[in-house]
């Protein structure tokens, strides 16, 4: 049993990896996710690539139902049990490929999808996370997912405009009935968090076992607020974008061109945002890791971030069968404390207030003596 620790945090993080033999990796490792009892791969698949119905998602990606198939038996025989999707993506056909390509596999996977943006400019209730909305939102997706539940089923996003009291007693009678297995967040605030994890509690309702975050070594705002919460609150993360929105995959570096395939050509400006000094300052410290290692770029981006704590699993993306079978590698190693500490140090940045304020908090009087 691998034990990540976290003493900067004051915690310890159990993981409790079960692992399982498989090809073409060597093994797979499963995580338990936050307080719940479900364990999930640290690798999973985001399907954000499949359908490409509409421009922007078309740059993500246009996997259809054949090759989506295909990239699901990859998955399957690398022991990944966990794929993403959610109602927005290509308008619902994301949902609609997985389901079908899962079709006659659906037992021991997992899926996970998402509600509350808006699905219709029309309908002034098609977007959020009133009871109203949820309850539409969770059949369109078990209809178009063709299943009868949804293993993990995420708030996109925070909705302010509804009591959280409404969407939360929603959730736990999807839970309930047996339409929903997990609750989760996604693109949280912690006090929206925090104020979910309390009401949940108050009531005795399903409360979110995990929180979809974005988090990498170009983007590391999470470890701020949003990681010591899940610590302390036993909510387990599971990473978007891990590889930077696409960046961290070692065809963006300093002096060349962007590759003509990427789909950051028309998805850059959307997302999360880096400044292109920072970025080739962390691809030169991931270049000399991968010197050292023989491993590619986004297979040291990922490895870096399955060793941080709270971290349950890592929602891969991938246009194509080879992309994600170089990022399948990345797991079965770990990176020396040395190579971490290179690409911590590569990749920090000064954090808000008050977060520098509370650094070293105990060993340090903040006013010279
Ligand atoms: N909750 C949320 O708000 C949210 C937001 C975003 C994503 N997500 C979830 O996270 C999943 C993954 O997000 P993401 O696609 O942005 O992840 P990512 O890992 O940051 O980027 C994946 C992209 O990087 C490129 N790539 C991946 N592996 C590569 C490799 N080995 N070599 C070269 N290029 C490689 C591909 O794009 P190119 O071929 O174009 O370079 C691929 O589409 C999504 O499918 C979705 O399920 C959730």
């Amino acid at each position: 049993m691998k034990l990540i620790t976290t003493p900067e945090l004051g915690g310890l993080f159990q993981p409790q990896p079960f692992l399982r033999r498989a090809n073409p990796i060597e093994y797979m490792e499963y995580r338990t996710l936050g307080n719940s009892g479900l364990k999930v791969s640290v690798l999973s698949f985001g399907a954000g690539t499949f359908g490409g119905t509409t421009e922007f998602f078309k740059a993500w990606g246009d996997t259809n139902v054949a090759e989506a198939k295909r990239i699901i038996d990859v998955c399957v025989d690398a022991g990944i049990n966990l794929f993403d999707t959610a109602d927005i993506y290509s308008n619902g056909a994301s949902e609609e490929i997985l389901g079908q390509a899962l079709e006659g596999k659906r037992n021991n996977l997992l899926i996970s999808t998402k509600a509350t943006f808006r699905l219709s400019k029309d309908d002034p209730n098609a977007v959020g996370s009133s009871r109203y909305h949820l309850i539409r939102s969770i059949e369109g997706s078990l209809r178009r997912l063709r299943t009868d539940h949804v293993d993990i089923y995420h708030m996109h996003g925070f909705d302010a405009t509804t009591p959280l009291e409404e969407t939360l007693e929603a959730l736990d009678t999807m839970v309930r009935s047996g339409k929903v297995r997990y609750i989760a967040a996604s693109n949280f605030s912690g006090w929206h968090l925090m104020k979910s994890i309390a009401i949940s509690e108050r009531y005795g309702w399903a409360r979110h076992v995990a929180h979809q975050v974005y988090y990498s070594l170009i983007g590391r705002d999470y470890e701020s607020e949003l990681m010591p919460l899940g610590v302390d609150q036993k909510v387990g993360a599971l990473i978007w974008s891990p590889l930077g929105w696409g960046r961290l995959t070692g065809k963006v570096r300093r002096g060349q061109p962007l590759p003509e395939v990427s789909r950051l050509h028309k998805t850059g400006d959307v997302g999360p945002q880096v400044s292109n000094e920072y970025l080739y300052k962390v691809v030169d410290a991931l270049d000399e890791v991968a010197t050292e290692t023989g491993k590619s770029v986004p297979q040291i981006a990922l490895n870096w971030l399955l060793q941080r704590p709270t971290v349950s699993s890592l929602i891969v993306g991938a246009r194509n069968e080879e992309q994600l079978k170089q990022n399948l590698g990345s797991t079965g190693w770990t990176l020396t404390p040395r190579q971490m500490k290179k690409l911590d140090a590569a990749s920090s940045l000064p954090r808000p207030y008050p977060y520098w304020h509370q650094e070293g908090f105990g060993e340090r009087n903040p006013f010279p003596v």
